[in-house]
């Protein structure tokens, strides 16, 4: 692993994904097994399907449990039934919840059928403060920059809220709903804002695709709403684990 620090975000980068994983599966190990009853951000997409598939069969083995623990995901579509394909809902199940012990009901992720979408977004904050506020968030990056669903132009002292998706999101995330599948147009997502109240956070990002938001976000003294992930410059506690080709821009 090679760490660098750019712009005052420390940075690691690996030579494949399974130590990536690794590495930030063990940083998530260390926080429960300091603090039991840590409030987790999550965030969902393919890169973190891996790190799911190793906390979920490594768990045990690293001696935590996520028994006392609460989490609260990063977004969800709106305007689909839960237990669609694509929704967020479906796809923590599948992929981490139904494969640990954690109790269910601490586990957080926004309604994606609220009657009252906006109302929704507000209880959603309220619940994260209530909580204590997030101790660790785990982020993923688009292509585009965007944290969570915070599309560029997103104001950085958003609050969990409503949004619309923006094109090149909407195309990336299609496959997820399966052919022919209507993809929603709105999500409801915690703010930047939200996210930068986390005392920690890790962003991952693993693939080619990724390197020219990666070059963005580390490019010289620019903070800019017009690319989201620019924001993480004003926390002080961020950690970006990218792989080789992610990392290009960057090495
Ligand atoms: C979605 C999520 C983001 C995630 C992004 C990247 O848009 N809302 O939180 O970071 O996808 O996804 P992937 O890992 O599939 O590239």
């Amino acid at each position: 692993m090679r760490r660098l620090e750019l712009e005052g975000l420390k940075i690691e980068v690996f030579d494949t994904v399974p130590e990536l994983v690794a590495r930030a599966a063990g940083r998530l190990f260390d926080v429960l097994r300091t603090d039991p009853e840590a409030v987790i951000g999550l965030a969902t997409g393919n890169t973190f399907i891996p790190f799911y598939d190793f906390v979920a069969t490594g768990y045990r083995r690293a001696g935590i449990s996520f028994e006392q623990s609460v989490t609260f995901n990063l977004d969800e579509y709106l305007g689909i039934p839960r237990e669609s394909e694509g929704s967020y809902h479906t796809y923590m199940d599948r992929n981490f919840f139904s494969k640990t012990d954690i109790v269910s009901e601490n586990a957080h992720i926004p309604d994606s059928n609220p009657a009252d979408p906006e109302g929704e977004a507000e209880n959603y904050e309220r619940l994260i403060t209530r909580s204590g506020g997030i101790d660790v968030q785990f982020l993923g990056i688009g292509r585009n920059g965007h944290i969570g669903f915070n599309e560029p132009g997103t104001s950085f002292d958003s609050r969990t809220h409503v949004t619309d998706l923006s094109a090149s999101t909407i195309e990336s995330n299609a496959p997820l709903f399966g052919k022919g599948k209507i993809v929603p147009h709105r999500a409801i997502t915690m703010g930047i804002r939200t996210i930068l109240d986390s005392r920690k956070i890790f962003l991952i990002a693993c693939g080619e695709e990724k390197s020219s938001a990666i070059a963005s976000t580390f490019t010289e003294g620019r903070m800019t709403e017009s690319v989201p992930s620019t924001a993480l410059k004003l926390h002080r506690n961020v950690t970006v684990l990218l792989d080789k080709p992610a990392a290009k821009s960057l090495l």
